[in-house]
């Protein structure tokens, strides 16, 4: 049993199912849940079944498609107005990410592209949209891959947040895919994970990924990470991104800004790792990025098998935090590494797309 041979997010058409494996179960079980109805990919999005901003996107795409396969209507602007309605239900579902809505706009572009067609049509083609929308995120984190090689050699340590791995996309991830491509060509490096509270993405997933690769993997509880950079054990940064601004802003799992805050006062570099679908050109900066606040328990019980906070403590549990500009040493998609300013550089990756 290899986790990375497993797909994070699969459609079975032939019965009409998204199939996820579910995140919250790993690494002690191997699920997959078969999720027809919408309400329930809704929640599996929510609950962090299916998590990370590419996947996020993936399976969204490939809910909305089989949201409208089941629409018995024969006009378009019914078959519209009800494609609009699940598509604004599934956006709903978390609000940081932008992979989500970048993923349902294009679905609905596909729709009204394609007005003129028969129904029945324009259900293949949103099928086509999304098994494309998936093959797409593959290739884009190979070629992050490759641009994020370029950054490091061979034995360096690497200090990682989150879960920007193969689980949170179609294939090898975006922080972690110069480390599985590495592996490929028989490079190694050492990589340590912050656990990352209070959902331990870090501990959980993370380490069990990189293990399964054969990677020198080492586990921290994120208040150590000032250690290990003092230790001088860090070559670099490696972190993912749910939404990044116009001027380079990055929003990522809550502890990433301080790690950017620390990165830059040992002078280590800090990379951001992302495709071009997680890049949200309509905002200026992160101060207009939405940050998901989730459930108390999340921190209070959860992983404890006693509670550990006592009753009625108030809890703040945001789930992202955004890494400014001036922190970020550069951020890494499938058209190349933009430097600051990113104002313009980001810019002109647009201009490439
Ligand atoms: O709450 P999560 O687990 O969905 O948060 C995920 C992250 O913060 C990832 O770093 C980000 O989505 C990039 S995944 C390639």
């Amino acid at each position: 049993m290899n986790v990375l041979n497993y797909e994070s997010v699969a459609l079975d058409d032939d019965n009409g199912a998204l199939i996820i494996l579910d995140q919250t179960k790993l690494p002690c079980e191997i699920n997959f849940l078969h999720l027809k109805d919408i309400k329930e990919i809704w929640q599996a999005i929510y609950k962090l079944q299916v998590r990370g901003a590419p996947a996020i996107g993936i399976a969204a795409a490939f809910a909305l498609y089989l949201a409208v396969k089941n629409f018995d209507v024969d006009d378009f602007e019914t078959f519209f107005a009800r494609l609009h309605e699940a598509k604004e239900y599934l956006n709903s579902s978390r609000p940081t990410a932008v992979n989500l809505s970048w993923a349902l706009n294009r679905m609905e572009k596909t729709a009204e592209l394609n007005r003129d067609k028969k129904i029945s049509e324009i259900k293949i083609l949103l099928r086509d949209e999304a098994v494309k929308i998936k093959a797409e995120d593959s290739e884009m984190c190979r070629k992050i891959g490759e641009y994020g090689l370029t950054l490091i050699k061979n034995g360096d340590g690497i200090l990682t947040h989150c879960n920007a791995g193969q689980l949170a996309t179609a294939k090898y991830g975006t922080a972690l895919a110069p480390i599985h491509l590495g592996r490929e060509r028989g490079m190694n490096f050492h990589v340590y994970c912050d656990e990352t509270r209070p959902l331990l993405q870090g501990a959980r997933l993370t380490t069990f990924e990189l293990l399964a690769d054969g990677v020198d993997t080492t586990l921290i509880c994120d208040n150590m990470a000032s250690q290990i950079m003092k230790n001088g054990w860090v070559n670099a940064v490696f972190v993912g991104a749910d939404r990044i601004a116009a001027n380079g802003d990055s929003c990522n799992k809550i502890g990433t800004s301080g790690l950017a805050v620390l990165a830059k006062f040992y002078k280590i570099p800090f990379y951001v790792f992302a495709p071009t679908s997680s890049i949200d050109m309509n905002i200026k900066n992160g101060a207009e990025i939405v940050i998901e606040q989730r459930n108390e328990n999340e921190i209070t019980e959860l992983f404890y098998k006693q509670r550990t906070a006592p009753e009625n403590v108030k809890v703040y549990n945001p789930a992202f935090d955004v890494a400014e500009n001036e922190l970020i040493t550069g951020i890494i998609t499938e058209h190349g590494i933009a430097r600051p300013p990113y104002s313009s550089s980001l810019k002109k990756i647009f201009e490439k797309d």
